[in-house]
C-alpha cells in the first residue's frame, strides 16, 4: 500500500511529503510512537529508493488534543521534521475555554507554531461559536483536506476561509488506496476551478515556507 501511495503521489506531481501518523497521548507514550514511526520510515525510504522516486520527506505527527497539551514538555518532539510547526488535531466536540487556553499555551508558552489539521471538520460541532471565533483570531495555520473540496458544504466553508484571508494550507490527509486516497491533483484542480490559480499559488508559496521553517 505504501508503494502504491508513493507512486500515486508522484504521479500527482507531489515531490514533498510530511508523514503525519496519528498520535494519541492517552494510548501511547511518545518514545514508543517515535520508535515505531522511525521503523516505518526506514522501510518507506527503502521503497522510495527502490522505486527511484525523487522526493523529499519529513516526519511529523497528527497530534490529537488532550487536556494539558499546552504544558506537555514532550510536545516539541512531535513537531514536523526540522521545523517548529506542529500539526494539531482538535477535539470533535464543542470547543471549550480549557481547550482555548491550551492552544494559547502551545503558541505563547511553548512557542510552537500550530497547523490546525482539517479545520473544516470541526465547525459543525461548534453550536456555541464563541471559542471557535477566538481560536480563529490566533496566528495559526489552517490546513484543509483536498477531500473537503469535493463536497459542496465543506467547499463553501473552504472558500470562505480562503477569501477571508486565513493562512490556509492544502493537504490530502491520505491514509490508503481505497477510502482515503492520494488526490492532490483533483483537489488542486477543484480549488483552481472554484476560486482561481492565484489562491493556489499563494497556498503553494505558504507550503514552501512551512517546509523551510519560515514564519508565515
Ligand atoms: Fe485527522
Amino acid at each position: 500500500m505504501t508503494r502504491d501511495m508513493l507512486l500515486a503521489e508522484r504521479e500527482h506531481g507531489v515531490d514533498k511529503i510530511v508523514f503525519t501518523p496519528h498520535f494519541y497521548a492517552q494510548q501511547e507514550n511518545v518514545q514508543t510512537f517515535i520508535r515505531k514511526r522511525q521503523e516505518a520510515y526506514e522501510r518507506t525510504l527503502e521503497l522510495s529508493s527502490e522505486l527511484g522516486l525523487d522526493m523529499d520527506f519529513k516526519l511529523g505527527a497528527e497530534v490529537y488534543y488532550f487536556p494539558g497539551i499546552g504544558r506537555a514538555d514532550m510536545l516539541p518532539l512531535l513537531r514536523m521534521g526540522d521545523t517548529n510547526y506542529l500539526l494539531l488535531e482538535m477535539p470533535f466536540a464543542q470547543w471549550t475555554e480549557e481547550i482555548y487556553l491550551d492552544v494559547v499555551d502551545i503558541l505563547h508558552k511553548q512557542k510552537i507554531d500550530i497547523i490546525l489539521a482539517h479545520i473544516e471538520r470541526f465547525y459543525q460541532f461548534q453550536k456555541d461559536k464563541y471559542i471557535w471565533k477566538e481560536i480563529m483570531k490566533l496566528p495559526i495555520v489552517m490546513q484543509i483536506n483536498t477531500g473537503s473540496l469535493f463536497e459542496w458544504r465543506t467547499r463553501r466553508f473552504d472558500k470562505k476561509l480562503i477569501l477571508d484571508g486565513y493562512k490556509v494550507l492544502l493537504g490530502t490527509d491520505c491514509h490508503n488506496m481505497t477510502s482515503r486516497v492520494p488526490n492532490m491533483r483533483e483537489g488542486r484542480k477543484m480549488l483552481e476551478k472554484k476560486l482561481c490559480a492565484d489562491f493556489l499559488n499563494e497556498i503553494d508559496y505558504r507550503g514552501e515556507r512551512v517546509w523551510s521553517n519560515e514564519k508565515i
